[in-house]
């Protein structure tokens, strides 16, 4: 054959061969990491299209480069989208970390490695003073905050982020192309700090399936409900859908108030909260808000609240909860906008004093930061707040939390709108916690 008939030939052939090229189903992508809530531990969790073994290769920064191997197991998440999507979900469990210190890590297997990513590994001192960024409602569309929260995780300002529900805007649509993409964009913050997530109501589609399979939170509830410790907090993250979603079933309501009860009663034992003085719960849709959405927490008698009548039994809300085990602060999301409350407990206002209210506070103060950025973009406000408003704002944004020691912790408001600049910030002061704290 000539060679330009050999070359026809092949070009012939050109759409078959690229047709023929099967996708590359190995390769690790949407990497990112979560506490257990264990000394030294720290899970990697990631997706391959195809099925291959779970390995992470790591070593400390600076020294031999992935002079250590730890394996995991994949599981395989079906999305009941029409097309039924596989994919296989990776998590490996680090141990023996030395506390604070760096590490480098890719992940993978033989048939395709990650990029190189890196940590500080957490642990379990109680003079440990992390930073965090909070927020929900971040989605796949307008992420607004998403590139300043990259770069400023890469610039090692946070040690934890909590991502307080409604992701991707949804994880589900696209047959779950939408959660994929969603997973790549938070690489940037995940794969190099714990990404520590719940439950919110966009990511109630096929019973919550693409969050329950994706996130690799502390405890045995698929991520829905846990707890765990850092620094002087003990922090508690759990599900307010279960108080809407009830054709999922209404004992999950009443697992979780149970399991809520338990865990305060014990973080509440002298020697416990004696070492660990703050609990700090994140939740995704606020008992108090004052935006005119009519949403659950614009109303009086609010489900997460108040429970709920109209549930047999009727199903009891966590505010008096939070309130007689002392829980000192309460995140919550839902609502796209930023609001600070005054210290709050049935409807009232409980400050510490009038000229520093937030200095041993008579009730649990609530933040609501939202505003991250999806395609719903802000929400108004009401023009005639409750008394318990403090501040609020509709920039887009997210909030950073330090907890500093045992008897103080830091929150600001930065605005992604304002370039970055810090709108709202308070200092809560605790002499001391607990109960007998309000009274
Ligand atoms: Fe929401």
């Amino acid at each position: 054959m000539l060679p330009v008939q050999a070359a026809c030939a092949l070009l012939s052939l050109a759409p078959l061969l690229v047709l023929g090229v099967p996708p590359i189903g190995t390769q690790p992508e949407q990497v990112h990491l979560s506490y257990p809530g264990v000394s030294g531990f720290m899970i990697v969790t990631w997706t391959t299209f195809n099925e291959t073994e779970s390995k992470v290769e790591y070593g400390i920064l600076g020294g031999r480069v992935f002079d250590m191997t730890a394996k995991g197991y994949a599981t395989l998440f079906l999305d009941s989208g029409e097309e039924k999507r596989e994919m296989y979900i990776h998590r490996v469990t680090l141990t023996g970390l030395k506390p604070a210190a760096a590490y480098v890590y890719h992940c993978g297997s033989d048939e395709g490695w990650s990029d190189v990513f890196f940590f500080i590994a957490l642990n379990d001192s109680t003079s440990f003073s992390p930073k965090f960024a909070l927020y929900g409602d971040l989605g796949n569309e307008n992420p607004q905050s998403l590139a300043r929260l990259q770069k400023e995780t890469q610039l090692g300002m946070y040690d934890v982020v909590l991502h307080i529900g409604d992701f991707a805007y949804d994880m589900h649509e696209d047959n779950a192309r939408i959660g994929d993409e969603f997973m790549r964009q938070i690489q940037p913050i995940a794969a190099y700090v714990p990404y520590m997530t719940c439950p919110g109501n966009h990511e109630a589609e096929y019973n919550f399936s693409n969050y329950r399979n994706r996130f690799s939170m502390p405890g045995q509830t698929e991520s829905l409900w846990y707890s765990w410790n850092l620094g002087s907090a003990h922090i508690i993250s759990l599900s307010t859908e279960v108080y809407f979603y009830l054709e999922f079933g209404l004992k999950l309501l009443f697992k979780q108030y149970k399991w809520l009860q338990q865990d305060l009663e014990e973080a509440n034992k002298p020697e416990n909260r004696a070492v660990r003085p703050w609990i700090i719960t994140m939740g995704h849709r606020p008992m108090y808000c004052s935006d005119d959405d009519q949403d659950d927490c614009t109303k009086f008698d609010s489900f997460v609240r108040l429970g709920r009548n109209d549930t047999k039994p009727p199903a009891p809300g966590l505010e008096d909860l939070f309130y007689r085990y002392g829980v000192d602060l309460e995140l919550w999301a839902h609502e796209h906008t930023y609001e600070r409350l005054w210290p709050v407990y049935g409807d009232k206002v409980y400050n510490g004093s009038k000229e520093q209210p937030y200095v041993n506070p008579k009730a649990p103060v609530h933040i609501v930061t939202g505003s991250a950025g999806c395609r719903e973009r802000t929400d108004r406000f009401n023009p005639n707040p409750k008394e318990w408003s403090a501040f609020r704002s509709t920039d887009y944004g997210y909030t950073r939390m330090q907890i500093v020691n045992t008897t103080h912790i830091y929150l600001e408001q930065v605005s992604d709108d304002q370039y970055g600049k810090v709108i709202d910030s308070i200092w809560v002061v605790k002499e001391k916690h607990g109960f007998s704290a309000w009274v």
